[in-house]
């Protein structure tokens, strides 16, 4: 038996989607488990890049299963465009994708209530996806799920009924157009034949599949920091990225999983709003998000760029309990002659003892650095551990101490070759 969760330990966009490709090797099933279509987990395989928002990443391999969990809110037309752009680059899909029937849909006046909330002076800045209000109306037991689309009859009651309220929602408090139930309706029912081939209980198939012996992948949206429950909120998503999460969205136990696989940049970066304590506003900033890339993946937004913060780290790595990490982009770290690593906060001038989630008390604190060497050269094209600059290799070693979980893989570049195996001290 073999269950590995692949999980962010940062703001998100920690390079999951490669991780997860190369980790999916080796897999029969690879799982997504919370979060919907705001991920964007990027792979990219010779000279074809493929962005992913709702299917798991291990879609990529011929031989693999993958499952879209109960805790995925679906947006079904996202979905099938998605299904649409991987059997175009010639993927097949028949067999290989299941659905739970328990996972939430998004509908239209989620994809709306979000944009209208992000008006206000308490903006978020979501990825616009609906998110937060298919997760909410779940919570508040009104949801539309993926078993509900195959039956037509029951469909339309629901539709009805929560657009009773969203329209007066929609026209009172935000004044703003309402929403054409008829054909909402008509545009959600023909779904059924499209989605009813890969619905399934898939909590049952990953059971079975763990007790035949199986191989299990588990990917993770988002990150650690993002969490609903253990990020820094109200800055967060609204489900549940961190390890504890994949048990709840997927209906299997917590004494199934074997590993924990923490992905994180060799820097840190953040989309939307929020505190960033070691954000770097300036050149510095703009350097690394030039080298990095550093724009979003489902909505293009520049991402916020600073330095590798070891103190939300180290909470990350022990929320998810993580066996090892993969840090991704160490080349970017290549343009600059020192690198500092954020070793603890200061607030009103004393240490703090942890790491304080309430994004009013993280928007105060100050980050006290410690400084490494930088190796200033190009790594991108380095396969093997040893032939790294020793100032490479320490700054890996650095921050396996600081968060006390070994790095077992780094990642130099979006392709599968430029990734290095890092031995065991
Ligand atoms: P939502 O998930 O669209 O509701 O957005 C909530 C917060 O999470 C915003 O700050 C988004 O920028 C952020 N977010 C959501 N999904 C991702 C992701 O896949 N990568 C990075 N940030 C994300």
């Amino acid at each position: 038996m073999s269950v590995k969760i692949v999980i962010g330990t940062q703001w998100g966009d920690e390079g999951k989607g490669k991780i997860v490709d190369l980790l999916s090797e080796t897999a029969d099933v690879v799982a997504r488990y919370q979060g919907g279509a705001n991920a964007g987990h990027t792979v990219e395989i010779g000279d074809r890049r493929f962005i992913l928002h709702l299917l798991p990443a291990g879609i990529l391999r011929p031989n693999t299963v993958c499952v879209i969990g109960n805790g995925v809110v679906v947006d079904p037309a996202a979905l099938l465009h998605e299904i649409d752009m991987v059997r175009k680059e010639g993927i097949e899909i028949e067999g290989r994708l299941k659905i739970s029937h328990n996972a939430h849909l998004i509908m239209p006046y989620h994809k709306k209530l979000d944009s209208l909330r992000e008006r206000g002076a308490n903006k978020i800045g979501t990825t616009g996806r609906g998110i937060g209000p298919a997760y909410i109306d779940k919570a508040q037991r009104v949801g539309i799920r993926i078993v509900d689309l195959l039956n037509r009859d029951y469909l339309e009651q629901r539709i009805r009924m929560n657009l009773t309220e969203k329209n007066q929602i929609l026209a009172r408090i935000y004044r703003s157009e309402e929403l054409d139930v008829e054909s909402i309706i008509t545009e959600y029912q023909e779904f059924d034949r499209l989605i009813d081939p890969y619905v399934t209980d898939t909590s049952l198939f990953i059971n079975t599949a763990i007790s035949e012996g199986k191989r299990i992948l588990l990917e993770g949206a988002q990150g650690t920091l993002l969490d609903l429950d253990h990020g820094t909120y109200p800055y967060v998503t609204s489900s549940n990225p961190i390890s504890g999460g994949a048990c709840v969205g997927l209906g299997i136990p917590p004494t199934c999983i074997d590993e924990i696989v923490g992905v994180s940049k060799a820097y840190f970066t953040r989309v939307g709003e929020g505190p960033f304590p070691t954000e770097e506003t300036g050149g510095i900033g703009e350097e690394l998000r030039e080298h990095g890339d550093e724009f979003g993946a489902t909505t293009g937004r520049p991402r916020r760029c600073g330095w590798f913060d070891a103190f939300a780290m180290r909470y990350s790595t022990l929320i998810n309990g993580c066996t090892s990490l993969a840090l991704t982009k160490l080349d970017v770290l290549g343009a600059f002659d020192t690198i500092p690593v954020c070793i603890g906060y200061k607030l009103e001038g004393r240490l703090l003892k942890s790491f304080p989630t309430a994004a009013r008390i993280l928007e105060q604190v100050e980050p006290v650095y410690q400084t490494h060497p930088g190796w200033k050269s190009d790594i991108s094209q380095i396969t093997r551990w040893e032939d790294l600059p020793v100032e490479a290799r320490q700054y890996v070693r650095t921050i396996s101490e600081m968060v006390q979980v070994p790095v077992s893989l780094l990642s130099v570049g979006p392709k599968r070759r430029q990734t290095i195996i890092v031995p065991e001290e």
